[in-house]
């Protein structure tokens, strides 16, 4: 065990599910929360930690949401995402696709250039500050209306050349893919990548909607596909990446026990899974934690382990040349480990 922890801890890897709004740490909450006079429920840090224990997707998402509300200024964007930047380079995370949530900021009247020019900032000064590479995924929330989302993507038209690809997060259940076809269309015609959320919570049909209807290049979890061969069969015959998140899974209930995790039969039914953390500061992990945990919890071996390292390059959205380096990269490690 010590051994594949050591070769976990020295790969490099991608991370391509990261809500930067979820890694938002219960010190840092209480810091911006001082430093903005912004009122929260919480008198201590161990008082903010019991909170952070969820039943379902909703328990959670309530205290993201009002998390967020001690996200005020630029600089506050800025420090959370480069705080999250200087945690993964500790994990040898060499690339990453992040996710915000817009409308979880201009909802509470912030305006959109707020969170995106302080997280630019951040992201921009990686590949120099930490060798990390980015891109950068605008989620639209699912419990809201259509029109807010085209609202959004009208706000969003002087970054689109800065903004990577959308996605589509929140509370799964009753908000099917299809409610947000036509912006998934819309962001087509842009060029943008396209990810959604499916299969976290929702059934089967949500993940076929993601893949048939928004024509997704990426599933964000997809843990219940596996309740569906013909799905399974799609989802590998097309080659879609799986961003799974097993700390995430295990704390939001979708698995009662990590021993249960879907992980390795995912990599053995030919699904191109990847190891995620989602939401790190509250679901008890970063990426390398999610790793071991996951390793440990289900019997991986040290090749599934390189296989899902390699995955979260071949997932990315880097180009064939960049991924190609990252492969050698694993290669060469994993032959010196
Ligand atoms: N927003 C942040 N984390 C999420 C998750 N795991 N599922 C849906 N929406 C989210
Ligand atoms: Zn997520």
């Amino acid at each position: 065990m010590a051994d594949l922890d050591a070769l976990i801890d020295a790969l490099p890897k991608a991370e391509l599910h990261l809500h930067l709004e979820g890694s938002l740490e219960p010190e840092q909450l209480m810091e911006f929360a001082a430093r903005n006079g912004v009122d929260i429920p919480f008198r201590t840090l161990d008082e903010v930690r019991a909170a952070y224990s969820f039943s379902n997707l909703q328990d959670f998402l309530d205290i993201y949401y009002q998390g967020m509300s001690v996200l005020q200024t630029e600089a506050d964007f800025h420090d959370l995402t480069d705080a999250y930047l200087q945690r993964v380079a500790a994990d040898n995370v060499r690339h990453v696709e992040v996710f915000f949530d817009p409308q979880g900021h201009t909802g509470r009247g912030l305006p959109f250039e707020v969170p995106i020019n302080g997280i630019l900032k951040a992201l921009d000064a990686a590949e120099e500050k930490y060798g990390i590479t980015y891109r950068l995924i605008m989620c639209f929330l699912r419990h809201l209306p259509e029109d807010e989302a085209f609202e959004t993507w009208k706000q969003a038209e002087p970054w689109l050349d800065r903004i990577h690809g959308i996605g589509l997060d929140s509370s799964e259940m009753g908000h099917p893919p299809s409610k947000f076809a036509r912006i998934y269309e819309a962001a087509r015609e842009r060029g943008l990548k396209l990810v959604a959320h499916a299969g976290e919570e929702g059934p089967p049909a949500y993940v076929w909607e993601a893949v048939d209807g928004l024509k997704v290049d990426r599933i964000d979890h997809g843990n219940r596909s596996l309740e569906d061969e013909a799905l399974v069969a799609r989802i590998r015959d097309a080659g879609l990446t799986l961003t799974v998140c097993p700390l995430s899974n295990l704390s939001l209930c979708v698995v009662d026990d990590l021993k249960d995790h879907p992980m390795k039969r995912m990599l053995e039914l030919g699904l191109k899974a990847t190891v995620n953390s989602d939401d790190p500061a509250y679901f008890g992990g970063y990426v390398n934690q999610n790793f071991r945990e996951t390793a440990r919890a289900v019997g991986l071996t040290r090749e599934h382990v390189i296989t899902l390292a390699k995955n979260s390059f071949t997932g990315s959205f880097l180009s064939p040349d960049q991924q190609r380096e990252h492969l050698a990269e694993i290669d060469r490690i994993a032959a010196s480990h």
